[in-house]
């Protein structure tokens, strides 16, 4: 339906510091984590919002190496439930109870490798808001959807399913990653002013689905797919682009330190 709140844009986001996320996806065992983690709370320096997204094997020693510091953790995925007999899943109350600020939902490799449908997406959502997370909510059209020119749908339609009929109130907050499937892991980028135009998609749909001023408070869009220190500003200083998730190069101490002193 149509919504004439949709044609709103105001000149938001302006005074937001950008937010550098890392995924650091299954890349890392435990000793190799911490290590990291040591390396990252000892020389990140920058005020600008830092969050880092280990395993969950790895989160309860990670947040002990970060407590004390500006650097925030999240997870990788929540289970759609709160709590039950769901062998194997980890709950979106278990990763605030260690510390967990953010959770990754929906990224590309669970929608590939496990099956994840926007419908799971959306009930994963719905626990992390309700255990007090921030969700970073990954859409983002593959090769094949992009040759069939149905970026944009792939967009609005991820968007709309992870959270229409949800309520996000003043206090909650939502971070949606634009990552392009394609260039996830390619070393190459996209042409930022691509990102910019994918992001206005994803910001028409959320003005379809919540009162302006929430978009504008509560939703911070970020851009995920090979961004390395070379990129890193190309994709930070866009319209309406709070930062970026990175997986690659957040693993590595100095590349890491060099993305955000780029930002
Ligand atoms: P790369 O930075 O390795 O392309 O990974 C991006 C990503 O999937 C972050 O979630």
């Amino acid at each position: 339906m149509y919504n004439s709140k949709a044609i709103i844009l105001p000149n938001f986001m302006s005074d937001i510091k950008p937010i550098v996320i890392a995924n650091w996806k299954m890349k890392l065992g435990l000793q190799e984590a911490k290590s990291l983690a040591s390396d990252i709370k000892n020389k990140v320096t920058a005020q600008i919002e830092v969050a880092v997204c280990p395993s969950f094997i790895s989160l309860t020693e990670v947040g002990k190496i970060f407590s004390g510091s500006n650097i925030k953790l999240g997870g990788q995925d929540c289970f759609w439930e709160a709590n039950g007999a769901f062998t194997g899943e980890v709950s979106a109350k278990e990763l605030k109870e260690v510390g967990c600020e953010f959770v990754i939902l929906g990224h590309s490799e669970r929608r590939k490798y496990l099956g994840e449908t926007d419908e799971m997406v959306h009930k994963k959502v719905s626990q992390a808001l309700a255990a007090g997370l921030m969700p970073i909510i990954c859409v983002g059209e593959t090769f094949e959807q992009r040759q069939q020119g149905a970026k944009d749908y792939v967009l609005i339609q991820q968007t709309t399913k992870a959270l229409e009929g949800l309520e996000i109130n003043a206090s909650q907050q939502v971070i949606i990653a634009y990552e392009p499937v394609w260039v996830i892991g390619s070393g190459q980028a996209i042409d930022p002013n691509e990102a910019a135009a994918a992001h206005q998609v994803i910001y028409q749909s959320l003005f379809d689905l919540f009162p302006s001023d929430i978009v504008k408070n509560n939703f911070r869009i970020v851009y995920g797919g090979s961004v390395d220190e070379t990129n890193v500003s190309d994709f930070t200083n866009l319209d309406k682009t709070s930062g970026v998730l990175v997986g690659g190069a957040s693993l590595n101490i100095n590349d890491f330190l060099a993305i955000i002193k780029n930002v």
